[in-house]
């Protein structure tokens, strides 16, 4: 489209309306794909996640609740955005900016799996945020939830799709393949990891961040 829409209509001058909005959507595109892998080559170098500070995870998901809550409402689109968030003093140390950026990307994926799931009814159009504590046993951890009832993921493309350009053979419309890679990078800078889950019952994923859990935050800075 893009090498079409640049020597086609530059011959004339002319684009139509549709030409336009069709290259101007691709160009967003491939600007998004570019700033991903800067993110992702950022991180690796050490200079994208600052200082981390102890914070409560129940305020991030509810904060990240909050926004998705507007951004469904503006957007005209019939998700319901739950929060299930408990626990009291859950404390991870964390970039915070950062972090709610691995988890919108999370949640993005959510709503379009919630959206685009030809076999599940309109009323599992509902996404969870979830706060708990786990353990893995030798540490107790922090666990940020992103339950969703959507089309799911094939359980073989688990790991395909934390890698970049990884997506499902379930994908109606394969984008960058790279707002996972970028979660899980930004993600394990900060010492976590993300883990993917079938539900049990049906439908949908668990998509979860795992961080380490701070006994004391008036104790900790620095997240590396
Ligand atoms: N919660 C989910 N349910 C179903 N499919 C998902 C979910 N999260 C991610 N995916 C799929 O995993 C693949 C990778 O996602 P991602 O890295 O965010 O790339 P992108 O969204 O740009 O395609 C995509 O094919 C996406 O549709
Ligand atoms: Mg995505």
């Amino acid at each position: 489209m893009i090498q079409g829409g640049l020597e086609g209509p530059g011959q004339t001058g002319e684009w139509s309306k549709g030409d336009s909005g069709k290259l101007l959507g691709e160009i967003q595109h491939l600007r998004d794909m570019v700033d991903n892998l800067a993110v992702i080559a950022r991180v690796s170098r050490g200079d994208y996640i600052g200082q981390g500070v102890a914070m409560d995870s129940t305020m991030i998901a509810h904060d990240a609740v909050i926004d998705w809550r507007e951004r469904m409402e503006e957007r005209e689109l019939p998700v319901v955005i739950e929060l299930d968030a408990s626990p009291k003093d859950a404390h991870v140390v964390v970039d915070q900016a950062r972090l709610r950026q691995a988890v919108d990307e999370i949640i993005e994926n959510a709503v379009d799996a919630v959206l685009h799931a030809p076999d599940e009814p309109a009323e599992n159009n509902v996404i969870t945020v979830r706060t708990a504590f786990h353990s893995d046993g030798h540490e107790r951890r922090v666990a940020l939830e992103v339950i969703d009832r959507g089309r799911g993921i094939p359980e073989e493309d688990f790991s395909v799709v934390q890698k970049r350009f990884g997506r499902t053979s379930n994908d109606p419309h394969p984008s960058g393949g790279l707002g996972l890679a970028v979660a899980k990078n930004i993600v394990a800078a900060m010492r976590g990891q993300i883990e993917i889950r079938n539900n049990q019952p049906g439908p949908g994923v668990t998509v979860a961040i795992s961080l380490p859990y701070v006994e004391d935050p008036n104790e900790e800075v620095g997240s590396e």
